[in-house]
């Protein structure tokens, strides 16, 4: 199967994969193995959902591997969903959120671990599109949560993590990511105290608006006081959008000042804003995504957190088109960890090659917006 920019859909097309949205339930828009519709095409442009994956003879055997199984991906849904409700109503009472939704939670994060540690270097993201603010935010923090695991995991099993006197240490990793997962899945609780208007609008924020946007880190941990959680999850709630060079907030603090686990936080959220359908941004291909975080190693982001980054999330997956440096169209048929610069393709007469493309090589065929994407400058989303 392949992802094509839905306007490119044609009458007949059979889903190749499940058109996720953000419901509660976890449950797909489109299964697949459906025939698609002018029709249905047109209603899922209507729904902001600008990519799918379509099976047809030029991509026959291509299988991308989702990160996350579709058992887990409805488990973690429904969880975070659940949370995130109980979260607004915490928000109402101006009372921390209850016990229940945050062991369920932390059995969100040990499903999303275990998944992790069986699926192949190639596995990407699902394609989750923006129904709606609320389910923006639930569907964004199982990914966020994803990728920083992924990340972290690397990192750690490298480097080792950090403890506070700033000795490397490989104990503990375990519950370590399970700490940073559960700060991934509430990174951005506090978005739920801005009002709707602000988080649906699609212009830029006026100077007001931005600044009470910026405290939603802060909301967060405020609706997290309890004694539950770690001070390390709330510092990801609190952190995740300081940045390397102390441009971030809410008090632009730098480098090492920042916690490991909040830099780490830093660099999957960016990546996942980026490459998500939101109401003021159409997705764009994870070849974007990563050529930003490549290019904010040492000012926006912490280089080392970077490399491991780049060794774990593939710029173009399996099934994702791409233009080559001749200028034909080609489909990435699987990657190698440690050359994901290099995968195998196939081109549209059927012939497959071992292609290098710098992750500049915009792939703008899978953009929803053709040839747009790849002549924008790369802009890191707030
Ligand atoms: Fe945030």
């Amino acid at each position: 199967m392949r992802l094509i920019p839905t306007s490119r859909v044609t009458d007949g097309a059979l889903l190749g994969a499940d058109v996720q949205i953000g419901n509660s339930q976890g449950i797909p828009l489109l299964r697949r193995g459906v025939r698609l519709t002018d029709r249905l095409r047109d209603r899922l442009i209507a729904l902001g959902v600008h990519a799918v994956y379509v099976e047809d003879a030029i991509s026959e055997g291509i299988c991308p591997e989702p990160m996350l199984d579709e058992d887990t991906r409805i488990a973690a849904t429904k969880a975070v969903a659940t949370a995130f409700r109980a979260a607004r109503q915490a928000f109402e009472r101006n009372e921390p959120l209850g016990e229940d939704s945050l062991l369920t939670l932390q059995q969100v994060v040990g499903r999303i671990l275990e998944r992790l540690e069986s699926c192949g270097p190639a596995a990407s993201l699902a394609l989750a599109d923006m129904a709606s603010a609320d389910g923006y935010t639930f569907q964004h923090s199982i990914d966020v949560a994803t990728v920083g695991l992924v990340v972290a995991r690397r990192y750690w099993l490298t480097h080792g993590w950090c403890d506070h006197q700033g000795v490397r240490r490989y104990d503990r990793i375990d519950s370590r990511l399970g700490e940073l997962g559960m700060g991934l899945l509430l990174h951005d609780v506090g978005k739920l105290g801005i009002p709707r208007a602000i988080l649906h609008k699609e212009g830029k924020l006026d100077a007001a608006e931005w600044s009470l946007m910026r405290r939603h880190p802060r909301m967060g941990v405020d609706l997290l006081a309890t004694d539950l959680l770690s001070p390390l999850v709330k510092g990801v709630v609190l952190r995740h959008h300081e940045r390397w060079n102390g441009s971030g907030y809410p008090d632009g603090r730098a480098r090492e000042a920042i916690h490991e686990m909040a830099r780490i936080a830093g660099v999957a959220d960016t990546f996942d804003a980026i490459i998500s359908e939101r109401v003021y941004a159409p997705a764009r291909p994870a070849a974007d995504g990563v050529t930003v975080i490549r290019e904010g190693a040492g000012t926006l982001f912490d280089p080392a957190v970077v490399v491991a980054f780049c060794a774990v999330v593939p710029p173009y997956p399996p099934g994702s088109e791409v233009t080559l440096p001749d200028g034909r169209c080609a489909i990435v048929v699987s990657v190698e960890e440690g050359h994901f610069d290099t995968p195998l393709v196939r081109t549209f007469d059927g012939a497959e090659e071992v292609v290098a493309l710098g992750a500049a090589t915009g792939p703008e065929a899978l953009s929803p917006g053709a040839g747009r994407v790849s002549t924008r400058p790369a802009t890191v989303p707030a």
